[in-house]
């Protein structure tokens, strides 16, 4: 398996912090955000990494990270040319990467203390796996997170971008299994109202081939959404660390 992590996007939301700096250098406590997916990527055993972000935002990353020697992992960059495509168009600058391959994707601004290697480990050993969404108990009439809806025995019924009635609490995190029919999916798929091509749409695809599982994972934090999820991530962070959780 290979490990996609994205990075690109304008993050307006963090103005004017990321007028000039990617959101995902920014600080959580100790270290820049875009350390935690790439510590998550190792810890899960992948050796091959693609980092998708902007050309302004590019060599920042290659300045910080190089060739990803200090995470024992092989780096690669691809730039993403419109920061506004949506996560399943950054998904797809990793086709020729993939190399039929499945992929572990994470979106950077991730912290999330879940060992995917027993995941990983689980999808490979096993075909036909299809997609894995990973879900978390949230708020989500917060109206920030796509939710999924299971049922008792853990199968998934429904996956809804952002809607206004949740038909759960377990809201969709950035991180995502996907086998290698992803990147024909992706070029199924139409932009959204917002103009993205929305990764809700690409796992309701795997949905309805009855090819989508997901897994509830403790403790997930989006590190980029608001100031207030920045401020709580470094907090949390702080005192992980502090207790030699992280
Ligand atoms: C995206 C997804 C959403 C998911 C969220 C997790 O939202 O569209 O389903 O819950 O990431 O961070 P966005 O941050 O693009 O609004």
């Amino acid at each position: 398996m290979k490990g996609v992590i994205l990075a690109g996007g304008l993050a307006t939301r963090l103005r004017p912090l990321t007028l000039v700096t990617n959101k995902h250098l920014l600080p959580v406590y100790h270290q820049p955000m875009i350390y935690f997916p790439l510590m998550a990527m190792k810890k899960a055993g992948i050796k091959e990494v693609l980092l998708t972000t902007s050309a302004d935002h590019a060599g920042h990353f290659a300045n910080l990270l190089k060739a990803g020697e200090d995470f024992d992992l092989k780096l690669y960059y691809a730039v993403q040319q419109n920061p506004k495509g949506g996560i399943s168009e950054a998904i797809n600058l990793a086709k020729e990467f993939a190399k039929h391959e499945p992929i572990l994707v994470l979106l950077g601004d991730n912290i999330f203390t879940f060992d995917l290697a027993r995941a990983v480990k689980w999808y490979e050993e096993n075909e036909n796996k299809g997609a894995v969404v990973f879900g978390v108990h949230k708020d989500t009439e917060s109206g920030q997170y796509g939710v999924i809806e299971v049922d008792n025995s853990g199968k998934v019924l429904s996956i809804e971008e952002k809607p206004q009635h949740p038909k759960s609490d377990i809201a969709q995190t950035g991180i995502y299994i996907y086998d290698e029919t992803v990147f024909a999916k992706i070029a199924g798929l139409s932009s959204s109202d917002r103009g993205e091509l929305e990764v809700t749409d690409l796992n309701n695809m795997y949905l309805t081939e009855g090819a989508l599982s997901c897994e509830v994972i403790d403790w997930w934090v989006d590190a980029g959404t608001s100031f207030d999820e920045l401020l709580a991530a470094n907090k949390q962070v702080a005192e992980m660390v502090k207790k030699g959780q992280l």
